[in-house]
């Protein structure tokens, strides 16, 4: 069976306003069951952990309770990093969750069909995680704000979530992680300190995360076009 952990403990400070974004509505349903909801449909998924500042714990229990649709969950609270609140998700993981996937709630446009590429990869080749190929080029630069070189963009993809393990890997990355202080900006990231491979799937385009204000837009621009 499948476990979803949702990180959603963020302090939103590039959306501004002062309050959780995954709380926010997107064409009139909270970000967070949008994207919760998507993953309810996935039948191989059963059960999703959801990590949320410690003020915020009932709130999000009460706001999941009026949900319907949604597989078993619990909520928990999060860390003063991405990294630390998903350690604190992890430590709810059920003992039939063989795959693990680690999703953004700030990303409720993903698709079952994305969901499903990821599961199937992870369970095939040990970790996978969606991605898209980078449309910019991208430079490496130096501290005085100087190029270092340009990797050669065909080689590039932007990484998104979900991300999905066989749960022994993602346990011991993230052990690996704490015993040794790394601090990485994805999942897929302290996987790789252990020398896995992980699968690159294809994400759709409209996977993004809900960052700054225009990406509500953005987002509702999506949702429009998909009706
Ligand atoms: N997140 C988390 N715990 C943290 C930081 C982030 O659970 N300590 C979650 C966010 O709530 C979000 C996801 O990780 O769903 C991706 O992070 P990001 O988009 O950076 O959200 P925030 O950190 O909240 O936003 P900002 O960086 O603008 O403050
Ligand atoms: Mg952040």
């Amino acid at each position: 069976m499948v476990t979803a952990v949702f990180p959603a403990a963020g302090s939103s400070k590039r959306m501004g306003g002062g309050v959780n974004k995954n709380l926010l509505e997107l064409a009139g349903e909270p970000i967070l069951l949008r994207t919760l909801k998507t993953f309810s449909k996935v039948e191989r998924i059963n059960f999703l952990i959801v990590v949320v500042a410690a003020h915020e714990v009932e709130t999000v229990e009460g706001l999941m309770r009026s949900a319907r649709g949604l597989k078993p969950w619990r909520v928990t609270v999060g860390g003063s990093e991405r990294q630390y609140s998903i350690a604190n998700g992890l430590k709810l993981l059920p003992d039939d969750a063989q795959i693990v996937l680690v999703h953004d709630a700030a990303r409720p446009l993903v698709t079952v069909q994305t969901i499903n590429e990821v599961i199937d990869a992870a369970e095939q080749f040990g970790g996978a995680i969606a991605a898209i190929p980078e449309k910019n080029t991208i430079k490496v630069i130096d501290a005085q704000g100087f190029v270092k070189y340009t990797p050669p963009r065909a080689e590039l993809v932007s990484v998104m979530t979900p991300q999905g393990f066989r749960r022994e890997i993602l346990l011991r990355a993230y052990d690996k992680a704490a015993e040794e202080n790394f601090l990485g900006t994805d999942d897929s990231s302290l996987v790789e300190q252990l020398g896995f491979r992980v699968k690159v799937v294809a994400g759709g385009y409209q996977n993004i995360k809900i960052t700054t204000p225009e990406d509500i837009r953005i987002a509702e621009t999506f949702l429009e076009e998909s009706k």
